[in-house]
């Protein structure tokens, strides 16, 4: 049941988390050192924000690059061997939070966010209550970004396009990852359903592809609030 899995995609986060800030912090994952890191950090500073939320902020290295273009950055994440990491690597905000304790109080985190970001951090079935959350903390004319693996990038042979759980076993990140990760999976389409869902236009719906081989890499959504909302 689902339960179950949101339960797994969380304790995997702890056991992989020394792994994990490894990989991000040597730039092991090609996809983020090629195009993805680029590609989000674009995104965000395209709306010249003075002030971030990254929900899901891992280790913290996107908060860390947006300091160092003077924005205020505040970082949560529900993993706290990896907010650990993140406050001992920069100085800014983080907090220990899961998705459920953000939806049930926003505000929280504090509010008035020009953006709110999620970069590779919504991996179960339900993400409307974090859409929602984000959205409330917004400031005016304030979007939300949210950068995730492209349905269509590594599509197994014989493996159906449609909405559905899977198993990362993280095997291209080396063997010091330990505990797989089930994720859910996406259609750009059922995407764009979940993210606009809580009442949010799209702005704007990118696809960073890799430089060589031309293949779809991240699919890259910008909502706001509906006009006749804000
Ligand atoms: C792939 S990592 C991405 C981290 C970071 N955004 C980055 O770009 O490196 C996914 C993150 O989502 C966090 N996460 C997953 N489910 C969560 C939940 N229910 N509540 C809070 N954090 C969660 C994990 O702890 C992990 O740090």
């Amino acid at each position: 049941v689902t339960v179950d899995r949101e339960d797994l995609i969380k304790s995997s986060w702890t056991d992989n988390a020394a792994a994990w800030t490894e990989s991000v912090r040597q730039k092991r994952i090609a996809s983020r050192a090629l195009v993805t890191d680029a590609a989000v950090l674009a995104a965000v500073r395209a709306r010249t924000p003075s002030r971030v939320l990254d929900i899901g902020c891992g280790e913290g290295w996107l908060c860390r690059v947006l300091q160092g273009h003077e924005i205020e950055t505040v970082g949560f994440d529900g993993t706290r061997e990896l907010i650990e990491r993140a406050r001992a690597a920069s100085p800014g905000l983080y907090h220990v939070l899961t998705y459920e304790q953000f939806a049930d109080n926003p505000e929280a985190v504090g509010s008035g966010y020009d953006v709110a970001v999620c970069n590779f951090s919504l991996l179960g079935e339900d993400i409307g209550a974090v859409i929602r959350g984000a959205t409330e903390v917004l400031g005016p004319g304030g979007v939300i970004v949210l950068q995730t693996v492209h349905p269509c990038a590594d599509l197994p042979d014989g493996c159906r396009y449609e909405d559905g759980w899977r198993m990362e076993e993280f095997g291209a990140l080396g063997s010091d990852f330990h505990t797989p990760m089930p994720w859910y999976f996406r259609t750009v389409g059922s995407w764009i359903r979940a993210f606009t869902a809580p009442g949010l236009d799209l702005i704007e719906c990118a696809e960073p592809v890799h430089p060589e081989s031309g293949q779809p890499v991240s699919l890259l959504l910008t909502a706001g609030r509906a006009a006749k909302a804000q």
